[in-house]
């Protein structure tokens, strides 16, 4: 008798195994580095390092000698930590298996599925499907047809259909002042869309307290730039990380750096042509559809278009022009005065500390082509990248983690669109 439990109980082990097993992260590790200042030679002996790109990537606050964070190949682990302790670096595991975690979202996310299935109203349990947002936002039209409207504005290399949501308060009247704001356009910064929904959500279902939002401006929200990337990241925990587009490049490598495609300092500083890259530029400026949809967008609402705001994640920064150069433009003034409206707004909504800042020199580098220089440009008084703050390993927030983040990043945003709406009236 007792052969038939040991039996039952090795299969069950070799099963749950085989559900969590191997995925690209298994044994990754993530480790912290302290903070304190690094020789320029370990800095330069971590910039080689970091260049192979499955063995090491790096993420945000890493440059300019901010806490640094690692992720390090199993194999590579033992090389990494000499490394470290011959230059009297301090570290800390962050995460001990990176695999182990993605894996285990990724049955919590299926679980979440099956609980909260798409019912015309997405609530903040869990993450939607690209084409679940898309449903949302056309149910949305049909319910409010006097004042919300779609655009389909493009397709995605794959052919995913990106559509515009237009929020009015239904008074009919037309050309009032814009605010536009976009999401998802890296892969994996999931919290993005989701934050727009819930920018929507709440512009919509909640029009009589947000009235004031809706009187003399409209609100176009594109929520998920990159389908083609997002819907990849879903599809298992090996995909997850993914940054880019999905068009595959000439060589071997695929997508391109949607934030980096824009035809403004196209391939300036801290982009790269290599295919490979993950900050890769593509092969000429709005050389991918999905960037180009925005740049037409951007273009569509100049002289109305007071507020460009794109959401990433993660870093917790409110950042504004330029991010191609460290230097800042004429209106820096303005720029900053609603940037630390939401910045306050959120500390005193949650606590949480945000940055808010010149993007180059807060967030420590340097990416030209991207678009809220590309706004700023084209005429948008105001253009920020809003990083919203991590979460699980940094770019994957747990499913329970969205409702706080997503609601304090709708405090922000609308404290920065009242000052907007304050400093240029219709
Ligand atoms: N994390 C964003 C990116 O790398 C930051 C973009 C900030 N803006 C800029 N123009 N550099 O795309
Ligand atoms: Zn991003």
């Amino acid at each position: 008798m007792a052969v038939w439990w040991l039996l039952l109980a090795l299969s069950c082990l070799s099963f749950s195994d085989g559900l969590q097993k191997s995925n690209k992260y298994e044994g990754f590790k993530i480790y912290q580095l302290s903070s304190k200042a690094r020789s320029v030679a370990l800095e330069e002996a971590l910039s080689e390092l970091v260049k192979n790109a499955s063995y090491y990537e790096v993420f945000p606050g890493f440059k300019g000698g901010n806490s640094a964070k690692v992720m390090v190949h199993p194999d590579e682990q033992v090389n990494f930590v000499k490394l470290m302790d011959d230059n009297n670096v301090d570290y800390d595991i962050l995460n001990r298996n990176v695999g182990l975690t993605l894996s285990r979202q990724f049955e919590t996310n299926r679980m979440l599925r099956q609980w909260f299935p798409y019912n015309g109203r997405l609530g903040t349990e869990r993450y939607y499907s690209h084409d679940e947002i898309n449903q949302y936002i056309e149910d949305l039209a049909g319910k409010y047809p006097t004042r919300v409207f779609l655009k389909t504005v493009g397709k995605s290399y794959e052919g995913r259909w990106l559509k515009t949501i237009t929020i009015t308060n239904g008074d009919a009247r037309r050309n009032k002042n814009v605010i536009l704001v976009d999401g998802g356009f890296h892969a994996r910064e999931w919290i993005s869309p989701a934050a727009a929904v819930y920018l929507i959500d709440q512009l919509v279902n909640n029009s009589q307290e947000n009235a004031d939002l809706l009187q003399d401006f409209d609100w176009v929200i594109l929520p998920v730039v990159n389908p083609d990337g997002y819907e990849y990241t879903q599809l298992s925990a090996d995909t997850r990380m993914w940054r880019k587009t999905r068009r595959p490049s000439s060589n071997d490598c695929i997508g391109t750096d949607p934030n980096r495609n824009f035809d403004f300092h196209w391939n300036e500083e801290g982009a790269s042509l290599d295919p490979c890259d993950n900050t890769y530029a593509g092969a000429k400026a709005f050389s991918e559809p999905e960037a180009l949809v925005v740049g037409d967008l951007i273009h569509s609402y100049v002289g109305r278009g007071k507020f460009y705001l794109t959401l990433h994640s993660y870093g917790s920064l409110i950042l504004y022009p330029w991010g191609w150069t460290a230097a800042v433009p004429d209106t820096v003034e303005d720029l900053d005065e609603v940037a630390q409206e939401g910045k306050n707004a959120i500390l005193e909504a949650t606590g949480t500390v945000y940055t808010a800042g010149p993007s180059t020199t807060t967030i420590n580098y340097a990416a030209a082509g991207a678009s809220d220089d590309y706004a700023f440009n084209a005429g948008f008084p105001i253009s920020f990248t809003m990083e919203l703050p991590a979460g699980g390993t940094g770019f994957d927030p747990p499913a329970s983690d969205i409702d706080h983040i997503v609601k304090e990043t709708w405090v922000g945003i609308t404290a920065m669109a009242r000052r907007v709406i304050k400093k240029y009236p219709l």
